[in-house]
């Protein structure tokens, strides 16, 4: 190991000298680098993440029963479903890294796009928005969130 370290280091060498040197002397990265880049609520701003929590794709249910009303109730219903699991899981939306929204009907985009951009604090996360073939229920909407754990 310590053989293969010392070529690899040879090599890298010879290949460029201007690469051997910052690799030693660079130390921890001044600042993380997070999906969000500069603009994250959790290391621009010196927070440390402890872990992270993926939650499932999470649907427009309350107490078992899809919501009536529409792609904008239904959108709702997702994104305080997802607080209350990152909640429990000790953290909250401020420190949602990535979303992925799974909508039945692109054409619902507008409306669910309303309120995400109403409910969600800034700087948003991340996100992908994919219309799917079919989703596993009788609802419009599901959305799936990949949150830091912040150490508070
Ligand atoms: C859902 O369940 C909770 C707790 O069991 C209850 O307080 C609430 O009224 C219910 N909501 C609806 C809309 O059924
Ligand atoms: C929206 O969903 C809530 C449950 O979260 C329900 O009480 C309400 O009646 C729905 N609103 C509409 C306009 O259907
Ligand atoms: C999607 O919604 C649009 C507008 O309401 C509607 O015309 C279209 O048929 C819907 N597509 C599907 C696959 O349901």
């Amino acid at each position: 190991m310590i053989h293969l370290t010392s070529f690899l280091t040879g090599c890298l060498a010879l290949l460029s000298p201007t690469l051997a040197s910052p690799l030693e002397t660079r130390g921890p990265p001044k600042k993380a680098v997070t999906y969000l880049g500069t603009q994250g609520p959790i290391l621009s701003s010196g927070a440390v993440a402890k872990g992270l929590v993926y939650t499932s794709g999470t649907v427009p249910s309350l107490n078992g029963t899809i919501v009536v009303g529409g792609i904008k109730n239904e959108t709702r219903q997702v994104i305080e479903n997802i607080g209350l699991i990152l909640e429990e899981a000790g953290t909250s939306w401020k420190y949602v890294l990535k979303t992925t929204v799974f909508l039945a009907n692109m054409s619902d985009y507008t409306a669910m796009n309303e309120v995400y951009r109403d409910l969600l604090p800034n700087p948003k996360p991340a996100r992908s928005a994919i219309q799917v073939g079919k989703l596993p229920g009788n609802f419009l909407i599901e959305i799936e969130a990949i949150a830091a754990i912040p150490e508070i």
